[in-house]
């Protein structure tokens, strides 16, 4: 397709006010996708995204229309995500596209994210499509939505779309905004391949599939290529677009967005961000890749079944690949043996690749207590940064200890101004602004731990505020903070598996809770076991399970000798499974249930 009738555009949008649904109108008015074909929220592919009602991975479509001038234009679409954890995917998208129609939802008006997104978008000096949305519900309230746009987007009124995208109303205008509005990709003097990844895939037999946008130059099938970053070289055996199925074209040229298929087994040769370039005449310069983007939580995932720990490994890998922000090293525990030590960028990322390993994978899984990154300064002047509570230094060593805090955009409306500050205080923030957003909404500026966020403040937020409040996040700095190690131990030998960073008000609390769920699923033994809650040497909570007086086949004195085996052949099997903490034997099963619940 020539450069001047090719359209790159994103959707961007605070979460559910219908990327999604939009996407699917534009693909059935443009025939990409027939009526019948029409699986609702086909960009939404993945089970898990469908079920949660969020996009979490960009998919690039390309469709084809005719426009009200007759002329035949590429329209390329790449879905957001529109979740907290996810602000660098929609920069990933937005760095393809030279425009990006924006959402909002006519009902709720514009939300924490939306600014969030718009803020994206216009750093990258994108085209902005403003469209309300759901204009076919009662509670539409346009003149709100003009106010806040000007007023909180700077964004002229009279850019606004109107659309239903669940009725159809408004889609043709939309499509016809798209091309009269966003620009073609820009003219580039530079005739030789640059071509950056944009995200990807892996298929078993074909390797890695790369999502790629043609900043200059052209290519093809056959053609010899060179990953930027690594200098390693490959054969193209195929390039082509989704639309949405993936369909094979003869040349991928200048400002085009499609995919790339070289025969590349190895998943970390293919890294999102870098620019594919020609073998035989490569560009001098990398595009701007990414930003790069730190895992701010950590926590254990452990095979349930050690047997898993190989096929967990390689799942782990295969998920990486297009998600570069999750990060794994393996490591152990006495408690729940082989496994690794996961970096994510938030909860709801951690949940979601969780949620990855076990469907797409089918692995059998259980996670330790998330943990931030803390930087603990020794007395000795050293300063060690922290993920697992297990390696804090003993606290004879430890001058001060400093957690990470973020710094929150929180909208809400105004009847839930008291209930949201005093959530706020509970999770030890500190409210620094709040400024009328219009006559209904507030937007409060607050600086928050990172590690209370990370827990629940979302859900809470979310709940108290009837889905009506919105937060968006980002990193701003460490401060010091009281923080201790809470230790859990069994007949005084510390169990890994559960040690905590936590505020030291808070360590008591959540001893007493982890001790009690201990005792609930800690088997009876021939002794008496005392499970005890520990910070730095002192014990904050204490449950006790009593001796076992009979043994497991006492009861069936008398009974047939059969019985009698499959008992004990029952506790055999079970013995498997049992973990060593010290001298009392648990089964790993105790361990993942206090997990579970923790
Ligand atoms: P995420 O993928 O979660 O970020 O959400 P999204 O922005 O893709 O939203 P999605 O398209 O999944 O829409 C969210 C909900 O709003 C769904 O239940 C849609 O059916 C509904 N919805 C979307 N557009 C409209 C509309 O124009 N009118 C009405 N009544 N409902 C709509």
């Amino acid at each position: 397709m020539e450069r001047k009738k090719i359209r790159n555009f994103s959707i961007i949008a605070h979460i559910d006010h219908g990327k999604s649904t939009l996407a699917d109108r534009l693909l059935q008015m443009t025939n990409t996708v027939s009526d019948r074909d029409m699986e609702e929220q086909l960009l939404d592919n993945m089970d898990l995204e469908r079920e949660r009602g969020i996009t979490i991975k960009a998919h690039p479509v390309t469709m084809s229309y005719k426009a009200n001038n007759d002329e035949i234009y590429e329209l390329n679409l790449i879905d957001t995500p529109g979740h907290v954890d996810f602000a660098y995917e929609v920069s990933r998208s937005l760095a393809a596209c030279e425009g990006a129609v924006l959402i909002i939802d006519a009902t709720q008006g514009v939300q924490a994210q939306t600014v969030a997104n718009i803020d994206l978008a216009m750093k990258q000096g994108l085209t902005i499509v403003p469209v309300l949305n759901k204009i076919d519900l009662p509670g539409t309230d346009l003149a709100m939505c003009y106010e806040q746009l000007e007023e909180i987007l700077a964004i002229p009124a009279e850019e606004a779309l109107h659309c239903s995208a669940k009725s159809g109303e408004g889609i043709p205008e939309i499509i016809e905004a798209i091309i009269d509005r966003i620009p073609c990709p820009p003219e580039v003097e530079e005739k030789t391949l640059a071509s950056l990844i944009v995200d990807s895939s892996y298929d078993s037999y074909r390797g890695v599939v790369n999502y790629v946008r043609v900043f200059s130059g052209e290519v093809r099938a056959k053609d010899q290529i060179t990953m930027f970053s690594t200098g390693k070289s490959y054969e193209v055996k195929e390039v082509g677009v989704f639309t949405p199925k993936m369909k094979a074209l003869d040349v991928l040229s200048e400002g085009s967005v499609g995919y790339l298929i070289a025969n590349i087994k190895d998943t970390a040769d293919s890294k999102i961000g870098d620019t594919i370039t020609s073998k035989m005449d490569p560009v001098t310069e990398a595009l701007p890749g990414f930003a790069e983007v730190l895992p701010m939580v950590y926590s254990g995932v452990y095979p349930i079944d050690s047997a898993d720990f190989e096929t967990l490994r390689l799942s782990m890998g295969k998920l990486q690949l297009n998600d570069p922000s999750f990060v794994y090293q393996a490591e152990s525990s006495a408690a729940l043996g082989f496994g690794f030590r996961c970096g994510f960028l938030g909860l709801l990322h951690m949940e979601i690749v969780q949620e990855r390993l076990r469907r797409h994978y089918d692995m059998d899984i259980i996670s330790t207590y998330p943990s931030v990154v803390y930087h603990v300064y020794l007395k000795d002047g050293e300063m060690v940064q922290v993920d697992n509570p297990v390696y804090l230094p003993d606290p004879s060593a430890i001058d001060y200890i400093e957690e990470p805090v973020i710094s929150a955009n929180i909208m809400i409306p105004n009847d839930y101004i008291g209930a949201a500050m005093s959530l706020i205080m509970e999770k030890r923030g500190l409210c620094e602004n709040t400024v009328a957003v219009d006559e209904r909404h507030v937007m409060l500026s607050a600086s928050l731990p990172l590690h209370e966020i990370v827990i629940d403040f979302n859900d809470r937020l979310k709940s108290m505020t009837k889905g009506y409040g919105s937060m968006n996040y980002k990193p701003s700095g460490y401060q010091q903070a009281p923080l201790v190690k809470l230790e859990m131990k069994v007949n005084d030998d510390p169990i890994d598996a559960f040690a905590s960073i936590v505020h030291r008000d808070a360590a008591e609390s959540r001893g007493r809770k982890i001790a009690e769920r201990l005792k609930a699923v800690v088997p009876r033994q021939m002794f008496t076991i005392a499970i005890q809650a520990y910070v730095g040497g002192n014990i904050v909570a204490r449950e006790t399970i009593s001796a076992m007086r009979k043994n497991v086949t006492a009861k069936c004195y008398g009974g047939d000798i059969s019985r009698k085996r499959k008992l004990l052949e029952k506790q055999k099997a079970g013995k498997k499974r049992m973990k060593q903490i010290g001298n009392v034997n648990i089964p790993q099963e105790a361990f993942v249930q206090v997990l579970k619940a923790s």
